[in-house]
């Protein structure tokens, strides 16, 4: 009884007089709309308000890992904590600190907001894939997406991909129709390279889109360029569009030529009828 009573007086007294998160007694503005922004494991802490006359400090720690500083003292709203989020399955909470370099209020509790949490693994956007090379090949369509990078390095120093760090939770859709028509078809991957059957002689038109199998939220990135193959066009590429417009002036052209011709010769026809016609009363006289 004693002790669920003693029990009872901490929690009363830590409740009462320990600060709270937000409720620091220095009196400056805390940090207020706190937001992560995440691509490919490139993260950002962004808040507001722009400070006046006083810092901000970042604070940031996974669950089982110690507090460190990023930002410290910035006059910005915005802090990259890439650096210290490697362990990207971990959790992360990020303390942001309101604070000025005066000297007398050092002795007063810092005020300041936590951050929402953030698992890196489960909560990056994947970046928009990018179709690297592609080729068609009598029967064969063949897709190369291009291996987007983090900010994260192997121990030699290379940068891991997004397909180094998901390995096989990342899968890439390809959407691709027959030119001219509207019956997609799809194919997935876990590599970053398609080989799909397709009809002899025809154009195809494809998108790629990357999926993240293991989450419920925010699996799919935004859609790649889209491209198509040019069999028959080929001539388009090697000479360019310039070379179309020239064409295509030349025959527009030629179309007025032949039009101003034929109104001319027309209207010549029709004088000499009227001549003709001018005659015609003398004749039957
Ligand atoms: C926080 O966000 C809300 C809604 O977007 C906005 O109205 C408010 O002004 C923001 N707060 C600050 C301090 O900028
Ligand atoms: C991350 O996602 C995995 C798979 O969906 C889940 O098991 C795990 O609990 C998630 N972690 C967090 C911190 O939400
Ligand atoms: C198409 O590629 C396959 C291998 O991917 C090759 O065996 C075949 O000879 C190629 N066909 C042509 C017409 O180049
Ligand atoms: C660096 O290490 C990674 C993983 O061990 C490996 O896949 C990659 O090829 C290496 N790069 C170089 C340039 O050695």
């Amino acid at each position: 009884m004693a002790t669920a009573r003693g029990a009872l007086a901490l929690l009363l007294s830590a409740l009462l007089f320990c600060p709270g998160p937000s409720a620091g007694n220095s009196g400056l503005p805390t940090a207020v709309n706190i937001t992560w922004s995440s691509i490919n494991f490139k993260t950002i802490l962004q808040w507001q308000p722009m400070p006046t006359n006083y810092f901000y400090t970042v604070e940031i720690s996974g669950i089982n890992s110690n507090w460190e500083k990023e930002c410290i003292h910035t006059k910005e709203t915005e802090c990259d904590v890439t650096d210290k989020m490697e362990n990207v399955k971990d959790t992360y909470t990020a303390h942001i600190t309101s604070e000025t370099l005066s000297v007398t209020e050092n002795f007063e509790e810092p005020s300041y907001a936590i951050s929402p949490k953030f698992t890196p693994y489960n909560q990056t956007t994947i970046g928009r894939p990018w179709i690297q090379t592609y080729g068609l090949n009598d029967t064969k369509l063949t897709v190369v997406v291009e291996d987007q990078l983090t900010p994260y390095r192997f121990p030699n120093k290379t940068f891991k991909s997004i397909r180094d760090i998901f390995k096989s939770d990342l899968q890439y859709t390809l959407y691709y129709w027959k030119d001219q028509s509207t019956g997609k078809k799809e194919a997935t991957t876990k590599s970053n390279q398609f080989e799909i059957n397709v009809d002899r002689g025809k154009n195809y038109c494809f998108y790629v889109q990357a999926t993240l199998l293991s989450r419920t939220e925010n699996r799919r990135s935004q859609k790649s360029n889209e491209k198509c193959t040019s069999h028959q066009l080929d001539v388009l590429d090697e000479y360019g569009t310039e070379v179309f417009i020239i064409i295509g002036a030349a025959a527009i052209a030629i179309f007025l030529i032949i039009i101003v011709l034929s109104v001319t010769i027309y209207k010549c026809k029709k004088t000499k009828v009227a001549k003709g016609k001018e005659t015609m009363p003398l004749n039957v006289v």
